[in-house]
């Protein structure tokens, strides 16, 4: 096992009727600025819920923040939260909110132009505290220091991540998510699933603990998943792939272990440019990306083959064939095609796709720095 530093310090509240306990969270007096999406939370009541929970503090509210969050949205509630002297933000949706309202949070207190934060390096010293009533389990950001925003003037979809927008808290209410419509429960299951695998299928270092709690989450995942499909208002079923896209996500499985996350970056810039939904792009991505590196991957690869889907018998390729193809089924299972042409692309923009990637120093990705453009180029041929 690796060295690692640790800190995940968000309180997390968690199961029906937790919303109402903000109330004991956010600071007495606070000028709170709730942040969301849509209008999704306007209609299953979870806003009233929040609007109930905070009173007084409640100053300000900016709906509007769209999945794959604008920045020039995002600009427009910088400009509110200072108009209204909001020291607290509460954003109350999906991943897109959160981390919209991480950057907004970062950006209140950026000196300078707050698009270098994610083009340039720009360092997030401080930012407005924040919480997150979540309502759709996916990303994870909830509970770790990352935020993923788009400029669709420029075509960039860029990251960035910074202790100071780790949330004060998270509510996870799985009740919050019996409105989902079912594509996005599907690609809330299909990302943590992707999450853990990034973590996990690398090459072995020997981190019991990690490997184990990675192949836990995968099989909750593939248990409950699909009976969401069926039962969208189960909530056993939704706590439980709740609390799994939280745990992730959130720090501990990635801890002192090698790391991938190649299938992440193509998918970033596939929904720059295709604008398919995140969890849509790595469906797509990662049958393929396993299959172009089952060489160095292959230790894990077997490992993953017997543990999550029980495969102990024929040849190690053979295996490793069945663990791949069980990969593509689930995600099929759960409705989410695992090819571009399952969306209708037949002909990706593979040289804008490529070119974002050179631009944005995606050139040397994955575990062993081995995904070079070249490699990308096969997986995204590959994909079609
Ligand atoms: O906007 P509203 O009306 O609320 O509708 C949303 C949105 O249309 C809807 N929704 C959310 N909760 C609902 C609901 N509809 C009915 N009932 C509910 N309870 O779902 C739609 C999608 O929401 P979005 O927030 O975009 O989805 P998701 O949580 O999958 O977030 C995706 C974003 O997170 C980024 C992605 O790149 C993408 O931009 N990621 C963030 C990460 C992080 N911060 O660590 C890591 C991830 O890998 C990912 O990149
Ligand atoms: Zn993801």
């Amino acid at each position: 096992m690796n060295n690692f530093n640790l800190y995940a310090p968000t309180r997390i509240l968690f199961g029906k009727g937790q919303i109402a306990a903000i109330s004991q969270h956010v600071p007495a007096g606070a000028r709170v600025m709730v942040t969301y999406g849509g209008g999704s939370i306007l209609r299953n009541g979870v806003l009233d819920q929040v609007r109930q929970a905070l009173g007084e503090r409640l100053v300000a509210e900016f709906g509007g923040i769209e999945p794959n969050p604008d920045y020039a949205t995002l600009m427009r509630a910088v400009e509110t939260g200072r108009a209204q002297h909001v020291d607290f933000l509460l954003a109350v949706g999906g991943g897109s909110v959160a981390d919209g309202s991480k950057f907004i949070a970062a950006a209140l207190h950026y000196r300078g132009e707050p698009w270098d934060i994610l083009s340039a390096g720009g360092k997030v010293e401080s930012a407005v505290p924040l919480g997150v009533v979540l309502t759709l389990a996916a990303t994870g950001s909830e509970m770790n220091a990352g935020a993923v925003i788009s400029r669709r003037e420029t075509g960039d979809k860029l990251f960035f991540s910074s202790e100071a927008v780790l949330p004060r808290f998270a509510v996870l209410d799985p009740s919050t998510m019996f409105s989902l419509p079912q594509r996005q429960t599907a690609n809330g299951v299909v990302d943590a699933f992707v999450h853990t695998i990034e973590q996990y299928l690398t090459y072995p270092a020997n981190a019991k603990v990690q490997d184990r709690m990675a192949e836990g989450l995968l099989l909750t995942l593939v248990e409950e998943g699909p009976r969401l499909l069926a039962a969208p208002e189960d909530y056993e079923a939704r706590a439980n792939v709740m609390w799994a896209a939280t745990m992730a996500l959130n720090g501990y499985l990635g801890a002192g272990v090698p790391q991938d996350w190649s299938t992440h970056m193509l998918g970033h810039e596939i929904t720059a440019v295709h604008g398919l939904d995140h969890a849509q792009t790595l469906a797509i991505v990662l049958p393929a990306m396993l299959a172009a590196r089952r060489a160095p991957k292959r230790a894990k690869l077997l490992q993953y083959a017997e543990r999550v889907w029980g495969l102990r018998e024929g040849s190690e390729d053979a295996r490793i064939d069945a663990a791949i193809d069980a990969t593509r089924a689930f995600f099929e299972r759960m409705g989410v095609p695992t090819r571009l042409s399952g969306h209708g692309i037949r002909e990706p923009r593979l040289e804008a796709i490529l070119g974002k990637l050179e631009a944005h120093g995606m050139t040397a990705l994955g575990e062993r720095d081995e995904v070079t453009l070249d490699v990308s180029r096969a997986v995204l041929e590959a994909a079609v």
